[in-house]
């Protein structure tokens, strides 16, 4: 057992948690949209108009804020014609990037908005720019937002929606500093000028317009872009990727390659301060002022090695305890930084790298960063509120030495007098007893959710799907300060009253 004091500042709120923090990511890869999300009207999978109904009752449990599609790689070879219209005369494309599968183009634009509304989430479009045109992307806002009688607002009524989409987020293409078309900063700065230009609110939904980041924590990429573009009035979010990879396998790892991945998962903390820093020395805000460009984490998660018997470009992987702490931890990241993140993406929602879902056949089970999505959607739309831990640390050994971290990550948001706050404990097999120090607060119960496996590899498969699952239990604790145990290799969410 090792001792642990964590302090909840409630007199020093940080900002208010962006709830498109907890966003996602569903792209055309693998069987995240085909099987994932989309069977078909006629498939015997129980579906809703083609959706499949499992999932979206599973990701509704999430209050997903937003999802980006249609990629990722495949958005900068997509042509959002070629998903419209009747079914059987849409064109059947390759999907160039991810293993020349034959693309039906059955989910497109109608079916996507739709998928969106079922689950209550927002739709993100992210725009081709790579092999599209500017015109191809301010068609397709029109075709989404045009309340008039344009003969593309009139061809959306003809394919079932008289009623605009009203999409507000569109990015401005997708690692165009890789498959997005291989620019440099300054030639992907003069692209987004270019097509921003003729990207328009159209019947009064305004257009956020996310312009591609650096790859992980690139400060070059930032500063050349920021400088080419120079005039920043038609960029509102800037989104960075960050995968933090993989160390063994996604089921098979030692105690120190547990530690490696989580480490090194961390280390997007420095990339948002940094990434911040930047974007703010170019458009500096003033004491109390909302800064006019949101930095985002458009993609993030864990990538491990392909799964044997799986396409290695299907990107398909299992999901463990280890998957849940990066989860976890990163989203405790993202709410401790509520001021500088408007936006993040987990990759990807169903059956593609860190996937909240995985289906098989008619099958679909909940991974365990589900759990972690589900656990932590109190803190949406919270005030994210200061906290300090003292804790020990843990040595392991890293790649290059030995390294250490500490023991336990932690955020805390209130909504009133519903307080939430988040523990990780990274320690693979010891228990923190740490000390709750609710300064300027007192707590009056509540109740306590963990999630934490009998090993470190634990993971929920189709033959036992609910291996791993959070736990409930009353939290009878009241006043400023008390002492609570955090189990080892666990999530814990503490949901507690104040007054
Ligand atoms: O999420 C898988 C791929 O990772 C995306 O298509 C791409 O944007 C990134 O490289």
């Amino acid at each position: 057992m090792a001792d642990a004091r964590i302090v909840v500042r409630l007199d020093e709120p940080i900002a208010q948690i962006n709830p498109n923090i907890y966003g996602h990511f569903a792209e055309h890869l693998g069987t995240c949209i085909y099987d994932g999300v989309w069977v078909g009207p006629d498939s015997p999978i129980p579906n809703i108009d083609g959706i499949r109904r499992d999932v979206v009752e599973a990701l509704k449990r999430l209050n997903p804020p937003v999802i980006r599609w249609p990629g990722g790689c495949f958005a900068d070879d997509y042509h959002w014609q070629d998903g419209i219209g009747p079914h059987e005369e849409r064109p059947r494309t390759v999907n160039l990037w991810w293993g020349e599968s034959i693309e039906s183009n059955h989910f497109g634009t109608h079916e996507f908005i739709r998928f969106c509304r079922l689950v209550g989430a927002a739709p993100y479009l992210c725009g081709n720019v790579g092999s599209g045109s500017p015109r191809e992307l301010r068609d397709w806002v029109e075709y989404c937002n045009f309340s008039g009688e344009s003969t593309l607002a009139m061809t959306r009524a003809a394919n079932g929606s008289a009623e605009p989409f009203d999409v507000c987020y569109w990015g401005v293409g997708n690692e165009n500093w890789g498959c997005g078309g291989r620019f440099c900063p300054e030639d992907y700065g003069t692209e987004y000028k270019r097509f921003s230009t003729f990207l328009h609110d159209m019947s009064g939904t305004p257009l956020y317009l996310i312009a591609c980041g650096p790859n992980g924590n690139n400060p070059d990429w930032t500063r050349r872009f920021m400088s080419k573009i120079g005039d920043y009035s038609r960029i509102h979010g800037y989104a960075a990727h960050y995968y933090c990879g993989t160390a063994g396998t996604a089921t098979e790892y030692t105690v120190d390659q547990w530690y490696q991945l989580l480490q090194r998962s961390r280390k997007v903390e420095t990339l948002i301060a940094q990434q911040r820093a930047i974007l703010d020395g170019y458009q500096p805000v003033g004491v109390g002022a909302r800064r006019r460009i949101g930095l985002i984490i458009d993609e993030w998660g864990t990538w491990h090695p392909p799964t044997p018997g799986r396409h290695p470009k299907h990107l398909w992987q299992q999901n463990t305890m280890r998957d849940a702490l990066v989860a976890a931890s990163t989203l405790d990241i993202f709410n401790r930084h509520a001021d500088k993140v408007v936006m993040a993406n987990i990759a990807q929602t169903i059956n593609v790298l860190q996937a909240m879902i995985l289906t098989d056949g008619a099958d679909m089970l909940t991974t365990p960063t589900y759990h972690v999505y589900e656990m932590y959607k109190a803190h949406q739309g919270g005030m994210s509120v200061r906290t300090t831990v003292d804790t020990p640390n843990v040595t392991f050994a890293g790649a290059e030495g030995d390294e250490s971290m500490p023991m336990l990550a932690v955020s805390a948001s209130h909504k009133e007098d519903l307080l939430t706050v988040s523990v990780v404990n990274y320690a693979a097999d010891t228990p923190i007893e740490a000390a709750i120090d609710l300064r300027q607060g007192r707590a009056r119960g509540g109740h306590v959710r963990v999630l934490r496996a009998a090993d470190i590899h634990g993971h929920n498969t189709f033959e036992s799907p609910h291996a791993v699952e959070p736990a409930t239990a009353p939290l009878d604790r009241s006043g400023e300060m008390w002492p609570f145990t955090f189990a080892p290799a666990s999530v814990t969410v503490l949901h507690i009253h104040l007054g």
